[in-house]
């Protein structure tokens, strides 16, 4: 009896110093692994496992490194996990990286959170040859969509009468217009991918951008910095990560039948959108390209979405910046009545003969800073930043913020502005208005999202006057969504 307790206690004793020392192997093993190499750029001491998750606010990650920067200077370092991030700060430095080092932070990282998401395929998360032959593609197509028969302007100019129809219905009552513009600007993606546009009462449709929303409530989350350390644990923790994940696939879903349908009726003679042309290209049959079912999927569901969230959130800025600065809004009413007048609707051309407008715009793109940390680089190869060793592989975070809020760069960073885009009435370009980010591998959408953001919020502006409702003081409060965006509102749209 005695010996038998003895051995009991003995077993439990060694299992108990072989798990101390197990324990501390791991901690050793994990510390070798996150030894920074000579020259990294300075950051906060990483614990194990956890690196410095405990450094973030658990409510904005996102925003929270913030005190990093004020303790590390314009390049530091954290760590999530066992993933080092290199953070870079300041209009000189952001633009060494994205333009004259482009080359050696041209690719994404493989974090789980997106990786599970999105794979290599696509666009915005591929990297090598897949990504320089979807990415020439894809905007070759563009652009040939603006050839074409029907001319991106007018897909647009189309989508606007439809949008001040729709607003014109409310009849100057309050109203919430973040799935009308979602839905309107969504739509000028879906004519050029789909063929098609989906009308405001389409339920389905409707319900999609409900889903693609509130998977953008993720973004938010904690449980999406556990994911990346831990994601074989997160799989299977409830949480918003899996909404997200939820929704994501019926996105999938929902195209996969879109392209279904094409492959069914397609004429490979005449392409009538970016579907049929992409199915035309992998009709080919080059063994060493790129173009397959999985990248078809992949590119047309990274176009409706990039195209869908940055440009309604910025158009539902807009309109919030509108209602709060009155005199604004007539300056931009009074320059459109001078060069459109009422009566043809704004196009393209009419830009260069409207500065102040043009300033308006830029300038709702600069400090709404929709995206403040734009999406993570990776570096390519060993490099060199502002005197830092950067080796290959390092996940590199551009830091917008702080090149569209740079007190050297604008009279007035942190105040509504137009005139910082205007000199002697004219329109001036800054070198530091850098929302879209910038280089080899900046925004694909630039031009087709500033066509959209004139063309869109000239027409509103020139059939309605934006005023908050009565006894409602609107707020300039933000939310981390996908983007950084507007909390739900309420607007009225007096008919001018
Ligand atoms: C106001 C509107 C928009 C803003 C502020 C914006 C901003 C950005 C930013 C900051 C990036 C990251 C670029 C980088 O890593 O350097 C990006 C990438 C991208 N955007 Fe946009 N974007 C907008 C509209 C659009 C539109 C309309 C499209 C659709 C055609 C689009 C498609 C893409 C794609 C496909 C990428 C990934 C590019 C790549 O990885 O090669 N974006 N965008
Ligand atoms: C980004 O820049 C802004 C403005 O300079 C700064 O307040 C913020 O702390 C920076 N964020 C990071 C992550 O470095």
């Amino acid at each position: 009896m005695l010996s038998h307790c003895f051995d009991v206690f003995w077993e439990a004793l060694s299992l108990q110093v072989f798990l101390v020392f197990f324990a501390t192997f791991l901690l050793i093993a994990d510390y070798m692994k996150r030894r920074h190499p000579k020259d990294f750029p300075p950051g906060p001491v990483p614990l194990p496992f956890l690196g410095n998750l405990l450094h973030l606010d658990i409510r904005k990650p996102q925003l929270s490194v913030q005190k990093l920067a004020e303790k590390y200077g314009n390049v530091f370092s954290f760590q999530l996990g066992n993933i080092p991030i290199v953070v870079v700060n300041g209009p000189q430095l952001v633009k060494e990286a994205l333009i004259h080092q482009g080359e050696n932070f041209l690719d994404r990282p493989k974090l789980p959170i997106l990786y599970d998401r999105f794979q290599t395929f696509g666009l915005i998360f591929s990297n090598g040859v897949s990504w320089k032959q979807q990415r020439r593609f894809a905007l070759s197509t563009l652009r040939n969509f603006g050839l074409g028969k029907k001319s991106l302007e007018e897909r647009i100019q189309e989508e606007s009468r439809f949008l001040t129809d729709a607003i014109e219905e409310k009849k100057g009552k309050p109203f919430d217009p973040h799935f009308l513009i979602n839905n309107a600007v969504s739509n000028v993606i879906c004519s050029i991918t789909f063929g098609n546009r989906f009308d405001y009462r389409d339920s389905q449709f409707q319900e999609l951008l409900h889903l693609i929303d509130e998977a953008g409530k993720m973004q938010e989350s904690i449980a999406c910095q556990l994911y990346n350390i831990c994601p074989a644990v997160m799989k299977h923790v409830p949480g918003p990560h899996k909404t997200g994940f939820k929704n994501w696939e019926y996105l999938k879903s929902f195209v996969s039948k879109i392209i279904e349908k094409h492959q069914e009726d397609r004429n490979p003679h005449e392409a009538r959108d970016f579907i049929d042309a992409y199915l035309n290209e992998i009709a080919k049959e080059d063994a060493s390209s790129s173009f397959h079912k999985e990248n078809l999927l992949q590119s047309t569901l990274d176009l409706f979405f990039a195209g869908t969230e940055t440009t309604s959130t910025t158009l539902r800025w807009a309109l919030l910046y509108m209602a709060m600065y009155p005199e604004i809004q007539g300056r931009v009413q009074a320059e459109i009545d001078s060069v459109i007048g009422q009566s043809r609707q704004p196009g393209i051309a009419d830009r260069d003969s409207m500065p102040y407008t043009n300033a308006v715009i830029h300038e709702i793109q600069r400090i709404s800073n929709i995206l403040p940390l734009t999406l993570p680089r990776v570096t390519t190869i060993d490099t060199r930043l502002a005197g830092f060793h950067v080796p290959k592989g390092t996940i590199l975070v551009p830091n917008l913020t702080s090149v569209l809020f740079d007190k050297d760069e604008w009279e007035t960073p942190n105040k509504f502005n137009p005139g910082h885009f205007l000199k002697n009435d004219q329109f001036k370009k800054k070198e530091a208005f850098i929302p879209f980010s910038a280089g080899k591998r900046g925004c694909l959408g630039e031009q087709l999202a500033r066509m959209e953001l004139f063309l869109f919020f000239t027409a509103l502006i020139q059939k309605f006057t934006f005023q908050a409702p009565k006894d409602v003081k609107l707020s300039l409060d933000f939310k981390i969504s996908h983007t950084m965006s507007p909390k739900p509102y309420h607007i009225r749209a007096f008919s001018r």
